[in-house]
């Protein structure tokens, strides 16, 4: 079963090894052979965005991404710019639309910026594609080989939540920068003196919010079309506020290096993130995106220094009994976390840092977590409440509470 457990050519080439990534991600063996949809790992996140070029720009200079391609009119692509930027095994591709007619336009007006293809890089477009519609899932895009002078891309796409898709891709047969038609390119930021290489070295799990209701046949969705497993669920009380709560369910592929958390929002006295988020972005769609750091505090540092704004986590939440005793024993002292707003949450295997960043966009809808694995493979739920509570305080100054 080992023989299924490979770095990808992403995790290769940022120098990760599976050692690292059993901590960063929590990646476990699996047999592959008979997974009816067997998925690698993640190929790129892509964003659609009002102004790419200026997006870009906050990605290299706040997030030390790096530019890696580059596709637009300069390329021949008339309709949009396309950056793809990289830090450790992530890919990140955010595309906004030159022309005025870009479909790409009316698709802002309605989610405004936020995350349009969760793409998964896959032994076998094929067989998945083959899978997708046995399974009665909607194939966007039909198997297809595309090409150019740097090799051969195998490439299908089925529908997932609201208007997001997963774009399957095969680039054993290729080495070009990301897609055919990209241009390699690279950043013009010059980092500053004693700034860490990368801010972050992989992607950990990306959360979907879903209409009320729709949770469980998303997660069935993910079941049966594309072989995840179930992994921690939380329902109700879980993770209620005094006004709102929700519930979540997280799926994962064979690997575990792709993790799905689903949240719907439960009935409540308030509206809940998750309404908020639905309303705000017209519908299903991708909420946060994890990222995995080996150190979260020289992470949170450099952040803040690039003026990256966090949710702030009251005093109470370190000085509370029940609180500090969950936290334990951590690799710093406790007012080290205390100063940066980290959380700490602790289950029978171990324990995990995390912090989120206020909305990235105009919108309150996607937000980034950084987290850092030490053995636990859970998802904060300690801390949802801690943290619904932090959120709430900031709708209600957006008068969205
Ligand atoms: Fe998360």
């Amino acid at each position: 079963m080992t023989d299924t457990l490979n770095l990808t050519p992403q995790e290769r080439e940022a120098d990760l090894n599976l050692d690292q990534l059993k901590q960063l991600v929590g990646l476990v063996e699996y047999d592959e052979k008979q997974d009816p949809f067997p998925v690698t790992g993640w190929d790129a996140i892509v964003f659609v965005v009002g102004n790419a070029t200026q997006t870009a720009h906050y990605y290299q200079s706040a997030w030390g991404m790096e530019l890696v391609a580059y596709s637009g009119p300069e390329t021949g692509n008339r309709d949009h710019k396309s950056f793809v930027l990289k830090s450790g095994s992530i890919r990140f591709v955010v595309n906004g639309a030159v022309d005025p007619d870009s479909p790409l336009v009316e698709h802002h007006r309605r989610h405004g910026d936020g995350v349009v293809d969760i793409a998964l890089e896959v032994p076998d477009v094929d067989k998945c594609v083959e899978q997708a519609k046995q399974a009665g899932a909607t194939v966007v895009r039909e198997a297809e080989d595309i090409t150019d002078e740097h090799g051969t891309i195998r490439i299908a796409a089925i529908a997932t939540y609201g208007e997001t898709r997963h774009t399957l891709v095969d680039r054993s047969r290729y080495d070009g920068p990301y897609l055919p038609g990209y241009q390699a390119s690279s950043s013009t930021i010059v980092k500053r003196e004693g700034e860490p290489k990368r801010l972050f070295q992989a992607l950990d799990h990306i959360v979907g919010n879903v209409e009320l209701g729709k949770m469980d046949e998303w997660v069935a969705f993910y079941n049966r079309v594309m072989g995840f497993v179930n992994m921690a669920e939380f329902i109700g009380d879980d993770i209620a506020t005094d006004y709102s709560a929700l519930m979540s369910k997280v799926v994962a592929n064979g690997n575990h290096r792709v993790k799905f958390p689903l949240n719907e929002p439960a009935p409540a006295k308030k509206k809940s993130q998750i309404d908020e988020y639905l309303e705000f972005y017209r519908g299903a769609g991708a909420q946060h995106l994890a990222v995995a750091t080996n150190d979260i505090l020289a992470s949170v540092d450099a952040l803040r220094a690039n003026g990256v704004e966090f949710l702030d986590t009251p005093d109470s939440y370190y000085e509370d009994d029940e609180l500090r005793a969950r936290i334990g024993e951590v690799r710093v002292p406790v007012e080290e976390l205390k100063k940066r707003g980290i959380l700490v949450d602790r289950d029978e295997d171990g324990y995990l840092l995390q912090i989120f960043t206020k909305p990235l966009g105009d919108r309150p809808t996607v937000f980034f977590e950084l987290i850092e694995r030490h053995g636990s493979l859970g998802f904060g739920k300690g801390n949802f409440k801690a943290l619904f509570e932090a959120i709430e305080r900031e709708q209600d100054r957006r008068g969205n509470l």
